[in-house]
Order: C-alpha cells, then sequence, then structure tokens
C-alpha cells in the first residue's frame, strides 16, 4: 500500500484540541508526500445537539472503510439518550461493536521526567499492559438492558467463550513477545475477575486457566477486582500484562493512568480482526476544554501504535519507523520536562506539540 487512509473524528471537549495535535505530529512526521491521508469526520454529543445525530452515517461509514480512526474524546454530560445514557458515546462504543474491536490495549508505562504520585517508585518502576476485553462484558448491555416503569432497571454481564478465548490469547501473545517485564524478571498474565462472586467472572477464569495452559512458560496468576485496585497502587512493578472484563478494565485503567501521572499521559488502542480505533484513555474534559492546556501525550502515543498496527498489518518499514520516531519524540519531550500543568508544568497544549514536532529528528 502507498497511502493509508485515516478517518480522524476530533469529538467534544478537548477532543479537537488533542486531535489536532495528533493531526499536526502526523504531518511534521512525514512531510507533505507522506504515507498517511487525513480527513475529519464529525461525531459526538455537540453534533446530537445541534443534529439530533451523534453518529451520523457517512462517518461511520469513513470510519469502516478507512485503514485506521483517529479520536480525540467525545460525550458531554447532560448531553443525553431518552434512557438517561449519554449521547456522544455512541461513536466509540458503536465501532467498538460493530467493527469488533475486541482488544483494548492500555500500555501504563511511567516515563522518566513524571514523578509518580505514589511515593518510592523510580522511573522504570512502572511498566505494564492492560488487556481490557472491549466487545462483551457489561458493556454488551448498553441499549439492550430494561427499564421496568420508573421503578427497575437491569443491565446483563455477558461473556463468550469465544470472547473470552481470543482476549486471554491476545494477553499472553503480548507478554511472550513484548520485551519488557516487572521488577522480578518473571513475564506474567494477571487475570483480574470477581470469580469469588459472580458466575461469569468465574467463565472468565475458567477459560483463562484453559489458555493460560498453552502458555507454560509465562506465570499466570488471579486477581479479585477489589484486591487489584489496591495492589496497582501498593506493587505496581510486580504487573506485566492484566487481563480483564470490560468494565473492570474501563475503571482499573484510569487508577493505573493516575499512578503514571494521569489520563493525559494513557493511550490506548482498540483492535479488531480488520479495523483499529486509536484514542488516549481518557474523556473530553470538559472541565478544561476551550483552555489550550489538554495534555495532547496521550493522543500522540496513540497515534504512535495506530502506525505499529497499520506497520505491522500492512508490513510497511515507512511507518514502523515513524512510530519510533513519534514515540521518540513524546519520551524526549517528557524527559526534558515539557509538561502541562496537569503534571506540574507551564506548557500548554500547543507548545507541548511544537516540542513534540521539534525532536521528531
Ligand atoms: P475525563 O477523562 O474527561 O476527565 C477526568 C479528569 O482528568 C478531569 O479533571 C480532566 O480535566 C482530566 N483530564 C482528562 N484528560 C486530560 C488531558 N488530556 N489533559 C489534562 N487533563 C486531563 O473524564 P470525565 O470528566 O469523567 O468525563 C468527561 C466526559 O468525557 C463525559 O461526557 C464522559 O462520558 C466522556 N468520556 C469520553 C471518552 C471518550 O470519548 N473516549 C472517554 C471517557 C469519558
Ligand atoms: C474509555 C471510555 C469509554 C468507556 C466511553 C467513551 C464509552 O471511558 O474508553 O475508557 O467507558 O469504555
Ligand atoms: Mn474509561
Amino acid at each position: 500500500k502507498d497511502i493509508y487512509q485515516i478517518a480522524v473524528v476530533p469529538g467534544d471537549g478537548i477532543g479537537p484540541e488533542v486531535a489536532a495535535a495528533a493531526v499536526r505530529c502526523l504531518d511534521a512526521l512525514f512531510g507533505p508526500a507522506g504515507p498517511l491521508v487525513l480527513r475529519e469526520h464529525p461525531a459526538g454529543a455537540e453534533l446530537y445537539r445541534r443534529s439530533g445525530e451523534s453518529f451520523p452515517a457517512a462517518t461511520y461509514a469513513a470510519c469502516r472503510d478507512a485503514d485506521a480512526i483517529l479520536h480525540g474524546a467525545a460525550g458531554l454530560p447532560g448531553i443525553v439518550h431518552p434512557d438517561g445514557t449519554e449521547a456522544g458515546l455512541d461513536f466509540t462504543l458503536r465501532l467498538r461493536f460493530e467493527l469488533d474491536l475486541f482488544a483494548n490495549i492500555r500500555p501504563i508505562r511511567l516515563y522518566p521526567g513524571v514523578r509518580s504520585p505514589l511515593a518510592e517508585v523510580a522511573p522504570g518502576g512502572i511498566d505494564y499492559v492492560i488487556v481490557r476485553e472491549n466487545s462483551e462484558g457489561l458493556y454488551a448491555a448498553r441499549g439492550a438492558g430494561a427499564q421496568l416503569r420508573g421503578e427497575l432497571a437491569v443491565d446483563t454481564l455477558v461473556q463468550t467463550r469465544k470472547g473470552v478465548e481470543r482476549i486471554v490469547r491476545q494477553a499472553f501473545e503480548l507478554a511472550r513477545s513484548s520485551r519488557g517485564a516487572p521488577a522480578d524478571g518473571v513475564r506474567r498474565v494477571t487475570c483480574v475477575d470477581k470469580a469469588n462472586v459472580l458466575r461469569s467472572y468465574a467463565f472468565f477464569r475458567a477459560v483463562f486457566d484453559e489458555v493460560a495452559a498453552e502458555y507454560p512458560e509465562i506465570e499466570a496468576e488471579h486477581g479479585l477486582i477489589d484486591a487489584m485496585a489496591m495492589y496497582l497502587v501498593t506493587r505496581p512493578g510486580h504487573y506485566n500484562v492484566i487481563v480483564t472484563e470490560n468494565m473492570f478494565g474501563d475503571i482499573l485503567s484510569d487508577l493505573a493512568a493516575a499512578t503514571i501521572g494521569g489520563l493525559g499521559l494513557a493511550p490506548s488502542a482498540e483492535i479488531g480482526v480488520t479495523q483499529g480505533l486509536f484514542q488516549a484513555s481518557h474523556g473530553s474534559a470538559p472541565d478544561i476544554a476551550g483552555k489550550g492546556i489538554a495534555n495532547p501525550y496521550g493522543t500522540l502515543l496513540s497515534a504512535a501504535a495506530m502506525l505499529d498496527w497499520l506497520a505491522t498489518r500492512h508490513a510497511d518499514a515507512r511507518l514502523g519507523a515513524g512510530a519510533r520516531r513519534l514515540r521518540q519524540a513524546v519520551e524526549a519531550a517528557i524527559a526534558e520536562g515539557v509538561l502541562g500543568r496537569d503534571l506540574g508544568g507551564r506548557y500548554g497544549s500547543a507548545e507541548i506539540t511544537e516540542a513534540v514536532c521539534a525532536r521528531l529528528g
């Protein structure tokens, strides 16, 4: 392939700010004759407020047909469907289900130059990946639950063998192929569940154990979600790859992000068999939107993940090299103290973005 079509969906709040940062860096990375064609498409809560539509069919088609999707963030509190759930989230959630983006890969890494709020954690002391199941679990109930006369509401947590097997396998493959390992040097995959209480999680764990047996060289362990919320704070250096159900992965990944300097630094890659959606883990941050202070690093690292994914998928070394350059530029800027207010620094989004561009080499 010579040219890759990238559907860019800026969204709401700080979404357009961090998406613009990614577009700027990708343009700078490859120059005018580069391999990416970036096209913007509308979706989100603001669009819903204006038009009654949160995710136009044309945007969906563009995303489906693109080589990859790059997103800022969407959703605004209070802009809701009749059932009370947020309209702006249709974009992300419909893509996950309709394009079967079953693996949500969320690397949690403490970069040199960032101080963890946890005492006594050195740079390099936190380096693991949360593999979040992204296509079923509790989220599969969205729009399909029941509400009875305003007296009762029900959502159902669904786990299928196929769904659990593929996400667990993804986690073990990641543990096998990645060079990173926790402080004790042991490659391990931790299954996070609530198998002691609910059968859906007991099933998740049973399937995990079956798949784990195929990877004898990798340590397999279990953690209950409540204790895990503690362990990610008290011993983050123990973890290597964590695999978990959709909702638990959502919650744990924000907690984990806090330990490495906050949501502004946390990237994510949502990957299926044929398509990938790349956006930071954070939301539209309405509290800081329009102020020019949103941290773009999470989105830039997500853009680097997009290049890596495209590079592997299409065996295209140009993109692999681009991913490395972008990631190194981000790491260099962070190490040199180019940080925003969220990290105790004084740089705005645009200054951070230009600092990264200047370090692309
Ligand atoms: P949030 O992630 O938007 O913000 C949580 C906190 O982190 C806020 O204080 C915010 O200022 C800060 N923060 C987040 N990203 C930041 C960044 N890049 N730089 C600096 N600070 C950052 O979560 P929320 O406030 O609970 O949700 C706000 C809206 O976003 C809601 O409508 C929610 O549904 C939506 N949301 C969307 C996505 C998405 O589109 N991917 C993800 C999560 C939440
Ligand atoms: C995330 C977000 C999403 C989620 C929203 C946008 C639906 O919080 O990607 O973590 O809840 O999964
Ligand atoms: Mn989330």
